[in-house]
């Protein structure tokens, strides 16, 4: 399958047209941006480190059950996937707090949740993909009713479930991450975009060590070692 025209350039991936109007290449790209854009960086196989794990993660998931945008993997940097509408709503499943939530809330950092918290934020860099509930998606139009938001909440309550177990049998605590879903010509909800250390967070369960993207939102540096690290420990056998 070769690349025709390249329709969609976001801040991770490219997406390419194919031969076959269901289905649409994905380029992992090698840079990296932070607060919508504001920090911008490049580390050199990023793109191919997050193609692999997304890769792994994807199949891992879909044995569980869940369906998928991923046809196949085609090369280093480069996926096979349906082509979907995307639901221009970042699904956010948390186990810890940290981040955004620590932030906005004063939730002290690291303090584990009382239960799984699934939020939604808008995808929309333009006002800087702020948070929103149920009655703005129906507002923006964003599903067509509010059966799909149960239906997304369900889907990222899967993921964490499978995810979470998965990787604490790799001594990496799954802190929280961002997942979106899209719908394809059936009408079908498949989870799309990629699943990596640039959408989640790992910590790693002796040290507490982040091995993810907030290597380069903090300036601590590593940012490629530490993605090497998830996959190596992706791919390596659990406890
Ligand atoms: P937050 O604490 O900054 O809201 O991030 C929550 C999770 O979502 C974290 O794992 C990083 C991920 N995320 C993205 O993948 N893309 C984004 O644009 C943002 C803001 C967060
Ligand atoms: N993905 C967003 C950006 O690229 C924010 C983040 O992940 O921190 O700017």
């Amino acid at each position: 399958m070769e690349k025709k025209e390249l329709l969609y350039e976001g801040k991770a991936k490219k997406l390419y047209t194919t031969t076959n109007e269901d289905e649409l290449i994905a380029e992992f790209k090698d840079d990296l941006t932070a607060f919508n854009a504001e920090k911008k960086g490049s580390e050199q196989g990023k793109g191919a480190l997050n193609c692999k794990i997304s890769t792994e993660l994807f199949a891992l998931l879909e044995e569980s059950g869940l369906k998928t945008h991923l046809v196949k993997t085609l090369d280093d940097n480069h996926q096979l996937v349906k082509k979907v509408d995307i639901i221009l709503i970042e699904v956010v499943v948390r186990n810890t707090a940290t981040g955004s939530l620590s932030k906005r809330l004063g939730i002290e950092d690291g303090k584990v949740l009382p239960f799984t918290l699934v939020e939604f934020y808008l995808k929309d860099d333009d006002l800087n993909d702020p948070i929103i509930i149920d009655d703005h998606c129906i507002i923006l139009e964003l599903v067509k009713d509010r059966a799909i938001l149960d239906i997304l909440r369900q889907k990222g309550l899967h993921v964490n479930r499978i995810l979470k177990e998965f990787f604490e049998k790799r001594d990496l605590n799954l802190i929280d991450f961002k997942v979106e879903f899209g719908i394809d010509k059936n009408g079908e909800i498949l989870l799309s975009d990629e699943i990596s250390p640039d959408s989640c967070r790992f910590w790693d369960m002796q040290s507490g060590e982040s091995l993810d993207k907030d290597r380069f939102r903090q300036n601590i540096g590593n940012v490629k070692v530490a993605y090497e690290e998830v996959l190596k420990r992706i791919l390596g056998d659990a406890k």
